[in-house]
């Protein structure tokens, strides 16, 4: 008996789960599902199996063959991170069916009430399942070394219609009890309702399973490509404006990374409350409306979550342990996509700004210099409070400088072969290792692997990006001390990363007036560019120029995306206790209308430095 991963009950003489069949009833109005799940396990087993739930209430387990009880204990107590084990006495059952119900307040769901949405007209929910969500929407050994098929039928009201991580099979209804329906679905149809069916075909991780209802339209993007969002004409539009490059990027990956084995790749576009810029949901990615800027930069969020269908949805780290095998392939894989699209120099700038966020995030992790590695322990620890960029930045390093030790041509063969081997895999740091010494013959004496994947902080070997561009900004940046300002003509060619680059790099905090100054030149606390718009705001707060206060309350109250929260936050209670007021007081008044996930990680910026 030995738990296989430190953020499930699964244990390692446990069959897994190959297959979930979901019906999914959808209560609007208690913001909650009725559900019930069939699991198929690898093999019939006898004895205890334990599954993970989290803010579920069980109300019966069946095997679904004999029509017999199955005797199961939910653990009242639940763990901090893990949740309620929910433990059922097998005999010899290979399929299991549990009937449950979700909580309103379950961290995998965010219910929008009409007035929340764009069209006010109609409700709205939709999933965010990584890192260890999906346990609290339906019970499941919540793990990324466990990789299902699944099946799901949703039940909503027929104004609505939903999407999912998953092929569409059909809608059918309204339903009232016969339309074409098997007996045990017409009992949970009712008037007025439709059914929506998905099927799943290649096997994934759990925290991929993915759906969003509401009132949801689309519009044509590519061959493969739709863009959905809520049903607004003009929202749609700018968001099918936006993405018009994506099948251009698809091709690239296929090129790069070999072909694209999930068939479509559509897009869903969130309400603003959605806490993350991109999540690579399989068939269906998940984005930020803040990524639609109406200048085609959001193509950087797409190309990474693109990057995942190789990268993380083919193969899958193990565990959250092996989070970098994730995120820092996908960034290398983004960088390469953004590369041969929008060429070098805005490669080179995206990796800078990479940079500056990992010296940056080392520099605030030095009490917690354990979280600055590749290979984490993450025993007793929540993926989502330690969430930063080290995977991503320092997992890019460790990949790029790997492409530099060998050479472009040859590192584009080994990452070809390294999908090619893996996919449809969960795999290990250990693993990869293995597979870089086998390929690549010597690595380890070039290459000081231990020091890469186990040792904390920045490697000496790990590089700044070399580019003009890069350098000047950087350098114009180093002046501003002095007083200097970069000139119209110096910024004329700037966009939003070009700011972002330049912000992030100005000295943590400068004269009050010289910030006034700045925006009063460029404009910048009024970027339509989220990324800008909050460096910008970030140097405001630092340097307490308080008349930016009402656009930080306007930002913090119109988006939960935690990349902007966190740093937002982070300064405001970091600063006096005027600022810590402030945002007490805007925590307050907005924490309803923020993601479950991004609540949690807001007040744990409070409780941290109150
Ligand atoms: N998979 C992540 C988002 C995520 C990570 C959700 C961990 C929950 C737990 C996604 O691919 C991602 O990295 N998104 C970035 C996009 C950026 C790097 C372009 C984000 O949301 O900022
Ligand atoms: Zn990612």
């Amino acid at each position: 008996m030995a738990p296989i991963d430190p953020h499930s009950f699964t244990d390692s003489t446990h069959p897994l789960t190959t297959d979930i069949s979901l019906t999914l009833y959808f209560n609007f109005s208690t913001s909650t599902i009725t559900s019930s799940a069939v699991l198929t396990l690898a093999s019939p087993h006898t004895g205890d199996l334990v599954l993970d739930t989290r803010n579920l209430t069980i109300t019966l387990v069946i095997d679904p063959i004999t029509n017999t009880h199955i005797p199961f204990h939910l653990n009242p107590v639940a763990d901090p991170i893990k949740g309620q084990p929910l433990t059922v006495s097998l005999t010899n059952n290979s399929k299991i069916l549990i009937g449950f119900v979700t909580s309103v307040s379950s961290s995998a769901l965010q219910w929008l009430n009409p007035p929340q949405t764009f069209n006010k007209k109609y409700p709205f929910v939709y999933t965010q399942c990584q890192a260890i969500h999906a346990r609290a929407i339906f019970p499941c050994q919540d793990t990324p070394t466990s990789r299902v098929r699944y099946n799901a039928k949703l039940n909503i009201p027929h104004q609505l219609s939903a999407v999912m991580s998953a092929r569409h099979v059909e809608r059918r209804g309204p339903v009232s009890g016969e339309a074409g329906l098997s007996c045990d679905e017409s009992l949970w149809c009712g008037e007025g309702r439709i059914v929506e069916e998905f099927v799943m075909e290649q096997p994934i991780p759990p925290y991929l399973f993915a759906f969003a209802v509401g009132e949801i339209g689309c519009r044509e993007v590519g061959p493969r490509t739709r863009v959905y969002a809520e049903a607004v004409g003009s929202v749609l539009d700018a968001a099918a404006k936006e993405f018009a490059g994506t099948e251009e990027m698809i091709r690239v990956g296929e090129r790069l990374f070999g072909e694209y084995d999930w068939e479509r790749f559509d897009l869903l576009v969130l309400p603003p409350s959605f806490p993350y810029g991109g999540m690579e949901n399989p068939r269906m990615v998940f984005l930020t409306p803040t990524v639609i800027k109406g200048d085609a930069t959001g193509a950087q969020v797409v190309a990474h979550e693109l990057a995942h269908s190789w990268t993380g949805n083919l193969i899958t780290n193990k565990t959250n342990d092996h989070f970098w095998l994730n995120e820092g392939f996908t960034t290398y894989a983004e960088r390469r996509i953004v590369e041969a699209v929008q060429g070098e120099e805005i490669a080179a700038l995206n990796i800078g700004i990479g940079w500056k966020g990992l010296v940056d995030t080392v520099e605030r992790f030095k009490d917690n210099i354990e979280f600055t590695k590749l290979l984490t322990n993450q025993e007793g620890v929540d993926p989502d409070d330690i969430y930063s960029e080290i995977p991503y930045e320092k997992g890019f390093q460790f990949l790029w400088r790997i492409e530099r030790q060998i050479g472009r041509a040859a590192f584009d063969e080994f990452v070809k072969k390294y999908i090619a081997a893996f996919k449809f895999q969960s795999i290990d740091t250990q693993t990869f290792l293995e597979f870089l010494r086998a390929n690549v013959p010597g690595i380890e004496n070039d290459i000081d692997l231990k020091t890469w994947t186990e040792g904390t902080g920045i490697p000496p070997d790990a590089m700044e990006p070399v580019s003009n561009i890069y350098t000047k900004i950087v350098s114009l940046a180093h002046e501003f001390k002095q007083g200097r300002m970069p000139s119209e003509e110096e910024v004329a060619n700037w966009h939003g990363q070009q700011w972002e680059l330049y912000l992030e790099n100005l000295p943590k905090s400068v004269e009050a007036l010289q910030v006034t100054a700045l925006d009063q030149r460029y404009r910048l606390s009024e970027s339509k560019d989220y990324e800008v718009k909050v460096a910008f705001l970030q140097l405001a707060i630092r340097s307490r120029c308080n008349e930016y206060y009402n656009v930080v309350e306007k930002t913090l109250k119109e988006v939960g995306r935690m990349k902007y929260l966190r740093p937002l936050y982070t300064a405001l209670v970091q600063g006096k206790e005027e600022e810590k007021i402030f945002a007490q007081r805007v925590f307050a008044e907005t924490r309803e209308t923020y993601h479950p996930i991004a609540q949690g990680v807001v007040e744990s910026i409070f409780s941290k430095h109150l």
